[in-house]
């Protein structure tokens, strides 16, 4: 037995070890969405959805306290909608993966449909969360984008590109609970629980995203890779294109509840405002976090980092 061959079994059990990690984290913390979650309560009007820290509301001091609360609850329904919309594309994308698997590792395979199912369970919880808080909204929010539609278009592009969104997203969600949701006293218990538990099955997901990102990242040529960092950054466009969208619909549906009129220059701020929110939640957030660029710096040449930072620099 050769030197190299002994080294790569000793790699490929060293991650047998991750995704047998993953499998154990994910029965440790399984819950339900009944029994664990909702518990037979409902949302009231009397507090946040949202932390300052993500919505920002506290930056627009010409609204009352009731009405930057108010803002942030249009922001958290906007939330629960974005983690329906892409959550899609992400328990599609580990099944799809998982197919590497099927007649291999089969510790990898368990890991990967545990993290399907749970993503199946999360986007029934935030279908429950956005009827829930429909129940005690004005009438007049629109979230009009449709999650197979987008799915179809994000899962044309390379799977290394999907991969690496999909990292993003799953580590901004744990730094929006840790850094802001958690220490927020003044927010729902209903809605704070909600990402609580959200947040407890996401960390073995953003362990899994990286090692099946790394894991298909070995197996492919400098060319194709060159193409993904161009797909990668076509995709945080669409999403901007998405959060532009929203914001202009959640500001216009915020005002015209909002029962009094604004001035032009304090419409303005409040459309910008949900706009640079949007961005720091869904791109910005991610794409600064720690780990991901720790990864993506492991996986791409300078240039290729460049080419990235330059597209995130009109965000900011
Ligand atoms: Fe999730
Ligand atoms: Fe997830």
């Amino acid at each position: 037995m050769s030197v190299a061959y002994l080294s790569a079994e000793a790699a490929s059990g060293a991650e047998t070890d991750r995704y047998a990690r993953c499998i154990a984290a994910s029965k440790r913390v399984r819950w339900d969405i009944d029994a664990d979650v909702i518990r037979g309560r409902r949302f009231d009007l009397d507090h946040k959805f949202l932390p300052d820290g993500l919505s920002r509301v506290d930056e627009l001091s010409f609204l009352s306290a009731d009405e930057q609360r108010f803002l942030s609850r249009v922001q958290g329904r906007t939330y629960a909608n974005m983690f329906g919309l892409v959550e899609r594309f992400i328990g599609a994308k580990v099944l799809e993966c998982s197919r590497d698997h099927w007649l291999g590792d089969q510790t990898a395979l368990e890991a990967l449909v545990r993290f399907g199912d749970e993503e199946l369970k999360h986007q029934e919880l935030f279908r429950r969360i956005e009827r829930m808080m429909a129940e005690v909204m004005p009438e007049g929010y629109s979230f009009a984008w449709q999650p197979n539609e987008i799915a179809g278009v994000v899962l044309g592009k390379s799977t290394w590109a999907v991969l690496a969104l999909t990292l993003h997203i799953e580590l901004f969600t744990q730094s929006h609970f840790r850094e802001s949701i958690e220490p927020d006293a003044a927010l729902s218990p209903l809605f704070k629980d909600v990402l609580l538990y959200h947040w407890r099955e996401e960390h073995q997901h953003a362990v899994l995203d990286e090692l099946e990102w790394r894991r298909y990242d070995a197996g492919i040529s400098p060319s194709v890779r060159e193409m993904a960092v161009d797909e990668f950054i076509e995709l945080v466009g669409a999403v901007d294109g998405i959060l532009q969208a929203q914001a202009e619909s959640d500001a216009g549906y915020f005002m015209r509840m909002l029962g009094r009129k604004l001035q032009p220059s304090e419409a303005s701020a409040v459309r910008e405002s949900l706009l640079a929110a949007y961005r720091w939640q869904y791109i910005l957030s991610g794409a600064r976090h720690p780990h991901f660029r720790t990864v993506l710096s492991e996986l791409t040449t300078e240039s290729q980092r460049a080419r990235i930072a330059a597209a995130l620099t009109g965000l900011a």
